[in-house]
């Protein structure tokens, strides 16, 4: 416990302690994928309570392929302004801010999209060369707006792990393959991305344990492209849905404040009960714990 609450580093980034929020998609933006007040709120309120690291949930680097109603879109159109009120409100409260960066490959929705899902080989070169920009782009942005680090998205089934995923990537030029030739587009991704934001900026992947054959190697991969850190998932956490517990460990959907419970010494265990509610609820309306019947009326005015 001791150790929880003392500082770290991650890449150049200096952490208050080891508490990470890992990625959530909070489904709190528009209908357009636009982030509200109230999604940077949620971030803040987590940092307020002792979470050293927050990662947002998913940003969809493209807004015709986003994974459901509730996915925020990072692209020209995206208010800086509203990611900067994030940035700042978790650095108030000496927390970071890293913006998990993504796109939906196959798990895309047409009816969100008015867009087929794309798969891998139904990218053309040019569209994966926008797709590099598109990141790049992206990365830039959330820097501008006082981001601390960034997330590439790798794991849970979306594009850049059915690129890694020899069933789900059925290409057969230099993209399909060998394990080289299926990691050869998210190596120009965080190239371009390290480009963008610079050698001193975070840059940091969510990695997938399962779906690519070979972790080891693949984290040496990731090595190579200077990344800073690998947070190890797996092809899709939703398929463990079935499983006692979607998750590796309890906590912050349920409680918030569960880190600064811990500190003070209030409690020292989770009350999340891995019941299974918010993946239940995933995709139809912003995450909470659902326990929490009163903050869910709270939030009844959100349209999903
Ligand atoms: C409601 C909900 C939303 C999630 N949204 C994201 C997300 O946007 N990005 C992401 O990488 N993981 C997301 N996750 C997955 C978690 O970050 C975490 O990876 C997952 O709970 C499994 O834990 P594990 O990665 O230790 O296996 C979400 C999980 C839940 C329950």
């Amino acid at each position: 416990m001791d150790l929880l609450f003392t500082p770290a580093k991650l890449g150049t980034c200096e952490l208050k302690n080891r508490i990470v929020r890992s990625a959530t998609n909070e489904h709190l933006s528009d209908e357009k994928g636009q982030v509200t007040p109230l999604w940077a709120d949620t971030l803040i309120e987590l940092a307020k309570n002792e979470v050293g690291l927050v990662i947002t949930g998913h940003f969809c680097v493209d807004k015709m392929q986003r994974a459901d109603a509730g996915q925020p879109v990072l692209d020209e159109t995206t208010d800086e302004s509203l990611l900067r009120r994030a940035c700042d409100g978790v650095h108030r409260y000496g927390g970071k801010l890293f913006f998990q960066l993504s796109h939906s490959g196959i798990k895309g929705v047409e009816s969100v999209n008015g867009a087929p899902p794309k798969h891998p080989e139904d990218f053309t070169r040019e569209e994966l060369d926008r797709l590099v920009e598109q990141f790049a782009f992206a990365v830039k942005k959330c820097k501008e707006s006082g981001a601390d680090g960034v997330q590439v998205h790798n794991a849970h089934g979306y594009l850049l792990s059915n690129f890694l995923n020899p069933e789900e990537n059925l290409r057969t030029d230099e993209y399909g393959g060998s394990l080289e030739n299926r990691f050869r587009l998210i190596e120009r991704i965080l190239r371009a991305v390290r480009a963008a934001c610079g050698a001193d900026f975070p840059m940091i992947v969510k990695a997938d344990s399962n779906g690519c054959g070979d972790l080891p190697a693949l984290l040496q991969l990731y090595e190579c492209c200077g990344v800073d850190g690998a947070e190890v998932s797996g092809i899709d956490f939703n398929r463990r849905a079935g499983q006692k517990t979607p998750f590796y460990l309890d906590a912050l959907i349920c409680e918030p404040d569960f880190a600064a419970k811990l500190k003070s010494g209030a409690q020292d265990g989770s009350k999340c009960l891995a019941c299974n509610g918010c993946c239940t609820i995933y995709r139809k309306r912003f995450v909470r714990c659902v326990q929490h019947q009163d903050e869910i009326e709270q939030f009844k005015t959100i349209p999903w």
